[in-house]
């Protein structure tokens, strides 16, 4: 059985003193309509209802006493996210809907009537449903890959109007990126594979995205990706026998429907809204930025914004491409990064502050390529007006030996202003 977005009850309606209104989200379609009720009661009157009461409402009451006693009364309402007891997601159903499609009623929602059903996917599963949660086996325990590799794979099919997913990495550590250059590649400047997932990697095929491939640690980040033409988007996780780490994941799936305003724009993996916040590369908290990297980060334009300004979370959280040299000793002023960097960050017309000595006029750019030079000095920013507004990162398939070791990614905050 599949979700068409609204679950509906039977009840059988009992009086009661106290006058109780139903909320918003909750419809008593048939309460308020006597055609409808009595259609209703009639095709109805021998099937299973769930075991419901239903405080009246005023009106209805009214209604009844004028007109006919309504014995039985459709509720309505639609299957969205809830919170668990445990503050988990899950999605609104009928007790009996949450069983039948194999989900765990875990609270109440749509003001009792519904169950807050919860659903997780674990190895080889299809997901179908908003809301689920794919997980270890065993989360919240750890995971160790027993007696070498082991491939976990989901599949997540499309659902009628539905344009995208939303992957939220509640939580996601996995082995990270190679780290250093090997000394039989060499330590100086040696082109190795540094940056690489190369024991774990999370892979997504879809026809509608190009995802990197992605390991490290990532909770709290996010990711966008169309179906495109694909009716499937499919999750594929490596898992090296080559290392022991024990290793955790619980992704949250959002499907997004085609017309929500949800829907992040097409080639932004991933997308942000607010004034403010703040944007991390994959596996910043894994103190490495990962290889072949080619990817925008984009903001939603707020109501009257012009310009986004991205600055630094913190001294040095902008790390790539170059290393140690690209950072100053003394960062009295902001420089130019050199434009044979192979990793840097694109943000469009953008100006640098404290401005380069080059400029004059701040509202002319000089470059839209970006590196650790640009973040160094207290207070720097880049300023742009261009939308939408995003940032590009872009790194290359390796790091060059040992000045790179410092390639942290990227930790930048983002304030959208009026003027
Ligand atoms: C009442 O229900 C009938 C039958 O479903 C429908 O034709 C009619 O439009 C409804 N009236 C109102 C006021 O909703
Ligand atoms: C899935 O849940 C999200 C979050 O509540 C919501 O924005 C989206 O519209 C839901 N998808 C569908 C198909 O209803």
């Amino acid at each position: 059985m599949r979700s068409n977005g609204i679950s509906s009850l039977l009840c059988l309606s009992i009086v009661i003193s106290a006058i109780v209104s139903l909320p918003g989200n909750v419809s008593s379609a048939a309460s308020y309509n006597h055609t409808h009720q009595l259609l209703y009661n009639r095709n109805l009157q021998h099937k299973r209802h769930d075991d419901f009461i239903i405080p009246e409402s005023h009106e209805s009451r009214n209604l009844r006493k004028s007109k006919l006693f309504p014995l039985f009364t459709i509720i309505r309402f639609t299957n969205e996210i809830c919170r668990t007891t445990s503050e988990e997601t899950g999605i609104c159903y009928t007790r009996n809907q949450c069983t039948s499609l194999g989900g765990l009623a875990q609270g109440n929602c749509a003001s009792g009537l519904g169950v807050c059903c919860r659903f997780i996917a674990t190895c080889g599963a299809i997901v179908y449903q908003n809301g689920t949660s794919f997980q270890n086996p065993n989360y919240p325990s750890k995971y160790v890959p027993m007696g070498g590799s082991d491939v976990c794979q989901i599949r997540i099919r499309k659902q009628q109007n539905v344009c995208q997913l939303r992957l939220n990495f509640i939580a996601f550590d996995i082995e990270g990126p190679a780290a250093t250059p090997t000394a039989a590649q060499g330590a100086a400047n040696a082109m190795n594979d540094a940056g690489v997932c190369k024991i774990d990697s999370l892979a997504l095929t879809s026809s509608g995205a190009t995802v990197p491939s992605l390991c490290g640690s990532m909770n709290g980040q996010h990711l966008y990706v169309d179906f495109g033409s694909s009716d499937t988007i499919t999750l594929n996780l490596l898992l090296g026998g080559a290392s022991q780490k024990e290793r955790t994941w619980n992704i949250e799936i959002l499907t997004i429907p085609c017309n929500s305003i949800a829907r992040a724009p097409t080639g932004c993996l991933q997308y942000f809204t607010g004034v403010s916040g703040v944007v991390e590369s994959f596996n910043f908290q894994g103190g490495m930025h990962l290889a072949n990297l080619d990817y925008s980060a984009c903001v939603r334009m707020e109501d009257g914004m012009r310009f986004i300004d991205w600055s630094p979370c913190s001294p040095n959280s902008v790390r790539f491409g170059g290393g140690a040299a690209m950072i100053p000793t003394t960062p009295a002023a902001n420089a130019a990064c050199p434009n044979t960097l192979t990793d840097y960050l694109i943000i469009m017309q953008g100006v640098s502050f404290p401005l380069l000595a080059a400029q004059t006029n701040p509202t002319t750019s000089t470059t839209d390529r970006y590196c650790d030079l640009s973040f160094q000095q207290t207070n720097s920013y880049v300023r742009t007006s261009a939308r939408p507004f995003l940032i590009h990162f872009r790194t290359d398939s390796a790091e060059g030996g040992t000045a790179d070791v410092t390639s942290v990614g990227y930790c930048l905050r983002w304030q959208q202003n009026p003027q």
